[in-house]
């Protein structure tokens, strides 16, 4: 079984500041570091060192393809990410020191710049069994997620960053669509129904600091979330929905899934960094292991 992640891969820009910028205001950083990121391939990171088998379609610069180091040691097929002219897309992660939280600015460049025929080849090896995964930072999302359900793939849908009408144009083929809780509210608005009441195979509503609630096949739950000392959010969502469709994908019921999504995402906001912090699934293993001994 292989998810197909159709995914940006972002060099990400990390400034440390004292607090989130202001309209008007110039700030120095404390610190600032580049590495890889982008909702797309962290995803496919935490995929893959949650146990999954992944391959990832997307486009990235030529010149910055040492990047992908990360990626391929994780254990991600790279097969179908093209080698461009174009810039690789870029984000502005700005992380306040105190809390954790942060604000991103997205330039998308090669990610929009991905062809067609990149994911007709990538989805040739494609079978029924197969799931296909995408974000909101990337071109031809619908091609994608309508060409791999006529094959018969399950589709997962991680909504962000939040485009409601795109995102209302693929419910009827998801099955499993995860969204925070502003977008859920975004989105109920804009089809005018509770999207709680849609009757999707699964729907996961991250809560940030207060966990995830589930609605779907499995019934309707939610789980908690991890007390821990919060360094940075970024990427923790990415780890979630990595840890979460690893899980279920090979057979954990939906519940553990989540438990174990949650745990994977806790360890990951006690690091800096996006990609980079994803923890692997000994170190989630450990971390649970310790808190059910109460350490
Ligand atoms: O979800 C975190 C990611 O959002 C960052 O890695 C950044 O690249 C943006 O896409």
């Amino acid at each position: 079984m292989t998810i197909f992640n159709l995914g940006s891969i972002n060099l990400d820009h990390f400034y440390s500041l004292s607090h989130l910028v202001t309209a008007g205001e110039t700030l120095a950083a404390n610190d600032y570091s580049i590495s890889l990121g982008g909702k797309g391939a962290n995803q496919s990171v935490a995929l893959a060192k949650a146990g999954a088998e992944i391959c990832h379609i997307g486009a990235i610069s030529k010149k910055d393809r040492p990047f992908l180091d990360e990626m391929q040691k994780a254990g991600v097929a790279l097969d179908n990410v093209a080698f461009l002219e174009t810039p690789s897309g870029h984000a502005i992660v700005m992380v306040d020191e105190k809390t954790g939280e942060n604000q991103i600015i997205l330039s998308p460049s090669a990610n929009y710049n991905i062809e067609q025929e990149q994911i007709r080849i990538a989805l040739q090896k494609a079978n029924s069994s197969d799931w296909a995964l995408a974000q909101n930072e990337t071109c031809l999302i619908e091609d994608f997620l309508s060409q791999a359900k006529t094959k018969g793939l399950k589709i997962c849908y991680s909504a962000a960053p939040f485009v409601a009408e795109q995102t209302s144009a693929l419910i009827s083929i998801t099955d499993l669509l995860i969204v925070n809780e502003g977008e859920a509210e975004s989105l109920s608005e804009f089809i005018k129904k509770d999207i709680t009441k849609l009757a999707l195979p699964h729907l996961i509503i991250t809560l940030g600091s207060k966990g995830a609630r589930y609605v779907g096949e499995q019934g309707s739950f939610s789980i908690a979330p991890f007390d821990v000392n919060v360094v940075d959010t970024t990427g923790a969502g990415d780890t979630f929905l990595g840890y979460v469709l690893a899980n279920l994908t090979k057979g954990k019921p939906m519940r553990e899934a989540m438990h174990i999504a949650a745990a994977a995402a806790a360890l990951q906001i006690t690091r800096r960094g996006a990609m980079r912090a994803i923890p692997d699934s000994q170190e989630v293993e450990l971390f649970l292991g310790n808190i059910s001994k109460g350490r």
